[in-house]
């Protein structure tokens, strides 16, 4: 099974813009506990270096774009975030990093579960062992 599950999220265009919907359940595979989004972020900062225990997260840049790199152990993906209509799930049990943010980027995440420290793993050594 690909470590990729990228998410075709329903999106509305015409000449007035384009409108992406989300919906709980529907083209999100979870209960949306908690919206969390990055912006501001630098070219030659990555950010993430973390997997979770139990989280499900769908990430999607609704500006700008940015290389999400997904590795479970085994295989490592890397993708790019580039349109708004273009989601990536984050399972449990994944490493993530983002990697070149453009200037504009926006970068969206919905995840099935409130913050919780101890749901990270942020040692990629841990990460190994208990994969
Ligand atoms: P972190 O998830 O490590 O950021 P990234 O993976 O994008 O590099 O989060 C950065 C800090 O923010 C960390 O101290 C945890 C805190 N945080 C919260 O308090 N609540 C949240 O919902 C998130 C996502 C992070």
């Amino acid at each position: 099974m690909s470590l990729l599950k990228h998410i075709d999220l329903n999106s509305l265009g015409d000449e007035r813009g384009q409108l992406t919907i989300l919906e709980a359940q529907k083209n999100i595979p979870f209960s949306v506990k908690r919206v969390y989004y990055l912006t501001n972020m630098k070219h030659d900062v990555p950010r993430g270096f973390h997997a979770h225990k139990e989280l499900e997260q769908v990430a999607v840049c609704v500006a700008g774009k940015c290389r999400m790199l997904l590795d479970n152990g085994q295989a490592k993906e890397d993708v790019w975030l580039d349109a708004p209509n273009k989601a990536i799930r984050i399972e449990p049990m994944v490493w993530h990093e983002m990697h070149d943010f453009s200037e504009n980027c926006v970068l969206l995440v919905l995840a099935s579960e409130h913050y919780d420290e101890s749901d990270y793993i942020r040692n990629y050594s841990d990460f190994i062992e208990m994969v």
